[in-house]
Order: C-alpha cells, then sequence, then structure tokens
C-alpha cells in the first residue's frame, strides 16, 4: 500500500482567504513525503546513502479549496522509477468524504555529493515500491492477458470504454469523464503506457484491442461504446473489425482510418531511434508543439505541463512498442461504409496531426455519423477543451440511452 499521511490544515498554512494556497501546498506534499520516509526507512535515508533527492519538474492540480480545521489524507506513489531519478504523484483527499482536493506529479533525481545524478537508493525503491505501490489507490491494477493493467472504473450503466491516444494514458480523460453521470466508465492504460505495465514486447494495435475485450470480460460487460483517442481510435477500429458484438457505439477523437504511408513510417522509425537513444524527453519536445494548438501552448501551461510529464514518465518500451504498433496497424479505411452502430467523430479546430477536413471526411464515410468540430484545440481535446468535449459526449449518450 502507498503511504497515506494525515495532515491538519493549521492557520498558518492558509492565505488570506483562509485556504491553502499554491505555495503552502507545496510545503504540504513535502511535509507528507519526508512525513511518509520518516514512518518508513527515516528522513536520512537519503543522507545515509551519500545522495540528496533535488526537485526537477512539478506540476500540480487543485481541484477544491481546504479551510483551516480541514483533516486531508496525503498518499503518495512511485509511478516512474529510473536509475537515478523517480517520478511520485501525490494525491490530497478530504479525510472525511474522501473527496479529490489536489494532485501533484514531482520528478526527482538523485544526486551524489559531486554534484553529479546519482543511483536511488535501494531503500527508496523497496520502500516505494515500484510497480505494485502504484497499485492501491483511484484506479485498480488488473491481470488482462499476463499484463498488470491500471484501469479507473467510475459509475454504473451503459459501459464506456476510454482509450487514450499515443504516448498518453488514462489522465487525459480525467476532467472529461467526470460528469458523464449514470454510465460505468472504464478508462484503462494501454499496455506498456500510464501506470500499466511495459512488457518488453508484444505490441500491435490488434494487440491492444484483444487487451481491451479481456478487460470488458473481466469486467463481465457484454458490449460497450467505445471512445478513442487518435491512437485510441486505432484500437477501437480493430474493435469494431474483430469484435463486432462488443461495440454498441463509437466515438472517435482525432483520429483517422487510414494506416501509415511510407513518409509516416520513417517517421516512425526516428521516434523510436530518438527514443532508444536520448529517451522519452527528446520525443516530448518533438511532440507537444504538435499535439497542442498553438494558442493552447501559451495559454494552458499546465496542460502543457501535463502532457510534457506523461510523455517523459512513459516507459520507453511502451512507447517503442506503441510506435512499432502503429506503425504496423491494419488500414480501417474498408470498414468505414460498413460501420453499423451510431458514431460520433470529434475534431478539434487546430489540430495539426489530422486536420479537420480529413476528420470531416472520415465522419461522411460512416452511415449516419455525427461530426462535431471543437474550438479551440489541437489533437487533444479530452485536454484542451474537457468541458466542451464532455458536453458532446454525454449528448451523443443521451441519445444512445
Ligand atoms: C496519438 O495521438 O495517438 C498519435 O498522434 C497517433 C499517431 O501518431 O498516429
Amino acid at each position: 500500500m502507498p503511504p497515506v499521511i494525515q495532515i491538519r490544515v493549521s492557520p498558518t498554512d492558509c492565505d488570506g482567504l483562509g485556504h491553502v494556497g499554491q505555495k503552502q501546498f507545496a510545503a504540504l506534499f513535502d511535509r507528507a513525503l519526508w512525513e511518509a520516509l520518516g514512518n518508513g526507512p527515516g528522513v536520512d535515508v537519503f543522507a545515509r546513502h551519500g545522495v540528496w533527492p533535488v526537485v526537477r519538474r512539478v506540476s500540480a492540480e487543485f481541484h477544491a479549496a481546504t479551510p483551516a480545521g480541514s483533516m486531508l489524507d496525503f498518499t503518495t506513489t512511485l509511478t516512474q522509477l529510473g536509475k537515478t531519478s523517480l517520478t511520485l504523484q501525490q494525491t490530497v483527499r478530504m479525510h472525511a468524504g474522501q473527496d479529490l482536493v489536489a494532485e501533484a506529479e514531482t520528478v526527482w533525481v538523485c544526486l551524489g555529493r559531486d554534484g553529479a545524478p546519482a543511483p536511488v537508493p535501494d531503500e527508496i525503491r523497496s520502500f516505494l515500491g515500484a510497480r505494485p505501490s502504484v497499485r492501491a489507490g483511484a484506479f485498480q491494477h488488473l491481470l488482462v492477458n499476463d499484463v498488470a493493467t491500471a484501469v479507473d472504473v467510475q459509475g454504473d450503466g451503459m459501459a464506456v470504454l476510454f482509450i487514450h491516444g499515443f504516448p498518453l494514458d488514462r489522465t487525459v480523460w480525467r476532467h472529461v469523464i467526470p460528469p458523464l453521470t449514470g454510465r460505468r466508465r472504464i478508462a484503462p492504460d494501454l499496455r506498456g503506457l500510464g501506470l500499466s505495465d511495459a512488457p518488453a514486447s508484444g505490441y500491435s494495435i490488434p494487440q491492444y484491442a484483444d487487451d481491451m475485450v479481456a478487460l470488458l470480460d473481466l469486467l463481465g460487460v457484454e458490449s460497450c461504446i467505445a471512445c478513442g483517442l487518435s491512437m485510441g481510435g486505432y484500437v477501437a477500429f480493430d474493435m469494431v473489425r474483430r469484435y463486432p458484438e462488443r461495440i454498441a457505439g463509437l466515438i472517435l477523437v482525432n483520429s483517422r482510418a487510414e494506416g501509415d504511408g511510407p513518409a509516416a513510417r520513417d517517421a516512425r522509425d526516428e521516434m523510436i531511434r530518438m527514443v532508444e537513444q536520448e529517451g522519452t524527453g527528446a520525443l516530448a519536445d518533438l511532440l507537444v508543439p504538435k499535439l497542442l494548438a498553438p494558442e493552447s501552448q501559451t495559454a494552458m501551461p499546465p496542460v502543457v505541463e501535463r502532457v510534457r510529464t506523461m510523455i517523459e514518465s512513459a516507459p520507453p518500451a511502451g512507447v517503442t512498442g506503441a510506435l512499432r504498433a502503429m506503425k504496423e496497424r491494419p488500414d480501417a479505411s474498408d470498414l468505414l461504409g460498413r460501420i453499423a452502430v451510431p458514431t460520433l467523430v470529434i475534431a478539434g479546430r487546430e489540430d495539426q496531426l489530422i486536420p479537420v477536413d480529413h476528420a470531416r471526411s472520415m465522419a461522411a464515410m460512416i452511415p449516419g455519423a455525427q461530426f462535431t468540430l471543437i474550438p479551440g484545440a489541437g489533437h487533444l481535446v479530452p485536454l484542451e477543451q474537457p468541458g466542451p468535449t464532455s458536453r458532446v459526449i454525454g449528448e451523443f449518450l443521451d441519445a444512445l440511452a
């Protein structure tokens, strides 16, 4: 289990309005971590090993106010472990009621006495427990086709399966899913991405589709509305082709049906080389400007940071696996005219990867499909415009019901 630390908000933690402000929250996140270490290997665990952790990157999101006197539960989980760095995710919930009030992701690097990066002490690894520790919390891990797969399942009713894009994770839907009450919302991390395990091999679009169907089996879901973002759409198409009885409706978000042409395949090879030789940070530098609309890049720093962190912390084996899977993916164009379930196509007006006209023509080829254009968004509408995205999906689902 990840360590849970309770901290009561004192008046000295609060700003003039009587709430914990951003700066004070950073201090509380820090305190919760050191308290957790104090209850485990000791606050001197780094010093004992001759290293010191320094923060390389922090991103935080705040969801609710926390007045003085509130008792907060801080949970710290290790989500990514490198040789010299570790990524910690901290969530804060109200002790009574468990409402989520804030979350933060922090990348730490261990430095030796000479100031150079040094290995993360084994004691820290075993205390925070690389993969097992993240198996508790708001999501669960299920063994899907022998891969520990992180999945959020919320609510009851018609099942809606949210499949994220590349090289992201289920949290792209974080602000889209909560308003869609009255449905069973299922959001997994595909194998190799997010907090799912990343086997060395075994990546293909049909394999992801098999995983999704195995997940539905485990959850006792006979059929679902498959909602796929970009690569998630490629997976949804494969489910339509090979498991039509499991798909009652389709939502294609910033996606397309064609397979890769020669130039796209070369670009995949170049990205594989980049990740293998330079790491996921280089991939983030390349992709962030393409994934987000130019305006989102200047006006939405937390979204930029979130996307960057997701890419940087994605396991390299999962990232290169996904690139090979997309490069080899089957062309789904032949399916379009034969799709017999209600379909919604959503496009971002500023999508630099899949032009609007392309998405519009795809919708026109699917019998009866509805097309919606979301302004103020690029390739990642669920992150750039979560409110409108959620509303459009909600209206589509209401009409099905
Ligand atoms: C995605 O967002 O999933 C990717 O852009 C898909 C792709 O690279 O084809």
